[in-house]
């Protein structure tokens, strides 16, 4: 079965293409340059992964996913959330993002639950322009004292999945894919993706 992810992240594509397996071919925007950047002006993830699917699902044809996902740290009041990829600015780097986001959470306090922080992931799968149905994965955790670790992508260096010492950068992929946030969105659309291809 060949899915479209409507992302230009080579990280999300792989990821979503390791989780996946080898059932499904998993094709990303990289050869679609006539796709124009989809402005997230959604408040919540799940609208922001619906805007990208019902946008390239009316120039694509075929099943079209698209994901929005990003970091919440419960001292930050769920902050960066929506807006992690633009969390230090539009055009800062991850190194920036992590800097800004790991000072913040240290001018919180000493309260030891100032850390408790969660990756969100929300799936939205459309055809032609129509949303078919939303899948939602979460990864509990806490927000490491400095960035370890080289694997993965954003803020994988400072997040520590419950239950691990390590950083999700420091953990190896396929622990990552078989725990994190997209993981489990993933497993519950393919659970669904039979009765979406009949559907569609
Ligand atoms: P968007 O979904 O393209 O708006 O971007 C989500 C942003 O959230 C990414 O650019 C990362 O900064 C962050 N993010 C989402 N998922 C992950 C992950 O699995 N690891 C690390 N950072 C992530």
């Amino acid at each position: 079965m060949q899915l479209i992810v409507a992302t230009r992240n080579a990280h999300k594509t792989r990821e979503i293409e390791q989780i996946f397996g080898s059932a499904s071919a998993v094709r990303d925007l990289t050869a679609h340059p006539e796709i124009s950047e989809i402005t997230e002006s959604g408040m919540s993830f799940e609208e922001n992964a619906k805007l990208k699917a019902i946008a390239v699902s009316r120039k694509l044809p075929g099943l079209v996913i698209a994901d929005d996902s990003g970091l919440e740290v419960d001292a930050l009041g769920g902050a960066p959330g929506v807006r992690s990829a633009r969390y230090a600015g539009v055009n800062a780097s991850n190194t920036e993002r992590i800097a800004k986001l790991l000072s913040r959470v240290a001018n919180t306090g000493t309260k030891s639950d100032r850390r408790r922080a969660r990756f969100r992931c929300v799936l939205a799968v459309a055809r032609d322009g129509h949303v078919l149905a939303t899948f939602e994965g979460v990864v509990d955790g806490k927000i490491a004292e400095r960035p370890r670790g080289s694997h993965g992508f954003g803020y994988d260096p400072i997040f520590i999945p419950d239950g691990f010492k390590e950083t999700f950068a420091e953990l190896p992929e396929e622990v990552k894919n078989n725990i994190s946030h997209r993981a489990e969105a993933v497993r519950k659309l393919q659970a669904e993706l039979p009765t979406l291809c009949r559907e569609a």
